[in-house]
């Protein structure tokens, strides 16, 4: 494939079969969004992890899905080559077929987006059936999905119990009949997401899952350094961004209040 080539579901099905490794970030405006489709990345996520590192919430539970669309249409603005997935928020896919129907139709239709994103199991299997069946790609999500930090109580490791690894083989399977095009695997142990990315037809895309899957997905604002509430273990810093920021913008205060900004040269 070339690297110019827009990116489609298809496209990243047979990524998987020839072992070429898939690379997502995430991503909230246009202007991010911009710079990461120039860089090459195949997927770029709307994620609800907007409602933390974007809106300041302690959990992603609060973002409505009308935030999330239009994260998603600043965002699709800025994309020309990778595949655009949008997070359907907590409670946008669990009411009534109907409403998840429409909800996810937004995203396509309103977002720009070209395929949704559910966390869950067998709990989702029916739902995911109902929009492939519509023509909506879906996205899976197992191991830690923070929609269910409540019922977890924290964000420890996923799948490190028996019968909690059994369950998410089970699941990832059951995603696959259901028509998923590929499932994130969220901080499982590296052992369990090999076995259920050799299990699984679909590309599997880690966060904290390992060096197995198919591809690796992470928060934007975490990997740049902007993000600095806290940092998991699986989190690689690719710069310092928040520091960065800080030291130019009181560079640029103290300038303007020494009056050495604007100078003559950037005056009309
Ligand atoms: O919302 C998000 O950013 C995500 C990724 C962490 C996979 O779901």
């Amino acid at each position: 494939m070339k690297t110019t080539d827009k990116i489609t579901v298809p496209h990243l099905i047979e990524m998987k079969k020839q072992g070429d490794k898939i690379a997502c970030l995430t991503a909230y405006d246009w202007l991010f969004a911009s710079l990461l489709d120039q860089a090459g990345l195949d997927v770029i996520l709307v994620g609800d992890s907007a409602a933390m590192v974007f809106s300041g919430h302690e959990t992603t539970l609060p973002i409505s899905l009308d935030e999330m669309v239009y994260h998603s249409r600043c965002v699709s603005r800025g994309v020309k080559r990778a595949l655009i997935v949008a997070d359907m928020p907590f409670l946008s896919f669990q009411i009534s077929p109907e409403e998840t129907l429409r909800n996810a139709g937004r995203f396509l239709k309103e977002g720009g987006a070209e395929a949704v994103k559910i966390e869950g199991g067998m709990a989702v299997a029916e739902t995911i059936r109902r929009l492939t069946g519509a023509g909506i790609p879906v996205m899976g999500h197992l191991g830690l999905t923070p929609q269910s930090i409540k019922a977890f109580g924290g964000y420890r490791v996923r799948g490190k119990k028996r019968d909690e690894s059994a369950e998410l083989v089970r699941d990832a399977k059951i995603l696959e009949r259901a028509g998923v095009f590929s499932i994130v695997l969220e901080k499982i142990p590296a052992t369990l997401a090999k076995k259920i990315t050799a299990g699984v037809s679909v590309p599997t895309i880690g966060i904290g899952a390992g060096p197995s899957c198919d591809g690796q997905i992470l928060v934007t604002p975490d990997m740049l350094g902007l993000f600095e509430k806290f940092k998991p273990k699986f989190v690689r810093q690719y710069a310092k961004l928040g520091p960065a920021v800080v030291d130019a913008v009181s560079r640029y205060a103290a300038d303007v209040k020494k009056g050495r900004y604007p100078s003559r040269e950037e005056s009309y």
